[in-house]
């Protein structure tokens, strides 16, 4: 076989930029594959235009619609780079059932559709790679598939969204989380609407994504606890820095458990404190990271880009590579098997806690705080009030000492029904 041939279906920011590099690096791809990789079909809403734009031969077919593409182009590859759900999912399937190798960025097709996907790309012998999904062009998906094969990864801990790293680096340097936010904005990294990255679903989906990998199993969106950084404010950032030497991070994590052939994994996303000097902390503005814990080898951390047209292109040219080396090779596609995937509550994770609060100038009401902490089980280690005058509520600053999740949250929501104290509320895990 001396050259594959390649479709690639979306021709936004990554797609325009994975074919301009498939064409740039032909003869780089072509010495270390040992055969060509031939871009044969594009599809897009605009194909005609994003090829004239892109100086693409007439050798290469152009359709309107992917589906259409997947259906009738002769490609042993196909790439999905639409972006969005039910597209990329007829598109998906109709590549996987022909038994044709697919490649795609596209972590919410992943999370959401996760059982369909994995058992189309079985049913059909067909291979399936997806690095792009996760932290754009840091290679953790194959690291974590094939580095540590002799080893057992234990959990990670990743900070998967660069958005919202960056409006809560920005705030440690003084700017609001509003002005973050645009600036993030005018430099082009952050969505219009920013509603995934701030609620931390984004992040959440890409948990998924990792999980499944791991496991084989499906790490269901909406089955795990997962809180955006919407209630953090530059108050809790000066405080976390000043007074307890802390960084506050968007943090996705994953820990797994169970036996070979019944995976369990305990998952979160969570706006968390961690010390200056913890590695994650180093990982500032739109940069994403993942610390892998392993049995063997420690911890490691991968660092880089997570997303742009760059970045998510090399990623994605990687797959096309590694997904053709394995064709010419003759290799079987990996025999993925579908697992249940078991959920262990958080409940039990023991940490220490940060807790802002507004609560109303009342007599008793620090008391009745603190009541409800000591309820639970959950000790104060400090406890700070700011010295505002001339307003009705104040806000309070609480450390706690270490305690479980479910306990923390349990004083939490009595102390929120108090009377004296307002809804708003930040409330952190802090990580030793
Ligand atoms: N951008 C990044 O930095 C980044 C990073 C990591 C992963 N990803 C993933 O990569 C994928 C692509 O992202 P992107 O930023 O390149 O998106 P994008 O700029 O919106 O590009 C998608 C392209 O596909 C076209 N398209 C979508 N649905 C179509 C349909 N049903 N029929 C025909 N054309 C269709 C769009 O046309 P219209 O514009 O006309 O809709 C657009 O040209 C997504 O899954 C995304 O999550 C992106």
């Amino acid at each position: 076989m001396n050259a594959l041939n390649v479709a690639v279906a979306g021709l936004g920011t990554v797609g325009r930029e994975t074919v301009r590099l498939l064409r740039a690096r032909r003869a780089e791809l072509k010495e270390h594959l040992g055969a060509e990789l031939r871009l044969v079909a594009v599809a897009d809403r605009g194909a005609a235009r994003e090829a004239r734009g892109l100086g693409l031969p007439a050798s290469v077919a152009l359709y309107r619609d992917p589906l259409d593409m997947a259906r009738r182009a002769e490609a042993d590859l196909f790439v999905e780079l639409l972006g969005g759900l039910d597209a990329p999912k007829r598109f998906a399937l109709s590549v996987l059932g022909r038994g044709k190798a697919l490649v795609t960025a596209n972590k919410r097709l992943l999370a959401h559709a996760w059982p369909e996907i994995t058992g189309a790309a079985r049913a059909g012998g067909a291979r399936l790679a997806f690095e792009g999904s996760v932290a754009g062009g840091i290679p953790v998906l194959r690291a974590l598939e094939l580095s540590f094969s002799g080893d057992r990864v234990l959990g990670v801990d990743g900070i998967l969204n660069g958005t919202t790293n960056y409006i809560l680096s920005r705030g440690e340097e003084g700017l609001s989380p509003q002005d973050a936010l645009k600036e993030a904005q005018i430099l082009g990294f952050a969505e219009k609407d920013p509603a995934m990255d701030l609620s931390g679903q984004d992040a959440a989906q890409k948990l998924s994504v990792l999980a499944g990998l791991v496991t084989g199993g499906w790490l269901k969106p909406g089955t795990f606890p997962v809180t955006g950084i919407e209630a953090v404010s530059s108050r809790d950032l000066t405080f976390a820095r000043e007074r307890l030497g802390m960084a506050v991070r968007l943090v996705a994590s994953l820990r797994f458990s169970g036996k070979p052939g019944a995976p369990a994994v305990e998952a979160s996303v969570a706006p968390t404190m961690v010390p200056m000097g913890h590695p994650l902390a180093a990982v500032r503005r739109q940069y994403n990271a993942l610390l892998v814990h392993t049995a063997s080898a420690g911890d490691l951390m991968f660092y880089g880009k997570g997303a742009g047209a760059g970045p998510t292109a090399s990623a994605v040219l990687a797959d096309v590579f590694v997904l053709a080396r394995d064709i010419r090779g003759g290799l079987p596609a990996a025999a993925s098997t579908a697992r249940r995937l078991a959920l262990t509550s958080p409940d039990h994770a023991i940490s220490s806690y940060y807790l802002r609060l507004e609560v109303l100038d009342r007599p008793g009401a620090l008391a009745r705080i603190a009541d409800a902490l000591a309820d639970a089980g959950v000790s104060i280690a400090a406890i700070h009030q700011d010295q505002t005058s001339g307003r009705r509520s104040v806000p309070v600053m609480i450390v706690t000492h270490r305690a479980s999740r479910g306990a923390f949250n349990n004083a939490l929501k009595r102390i929120l029904s108090l009377a004296a104290v307002k809804p708003e509320h930040c409330a952190m895990r802090i990580m030793a």
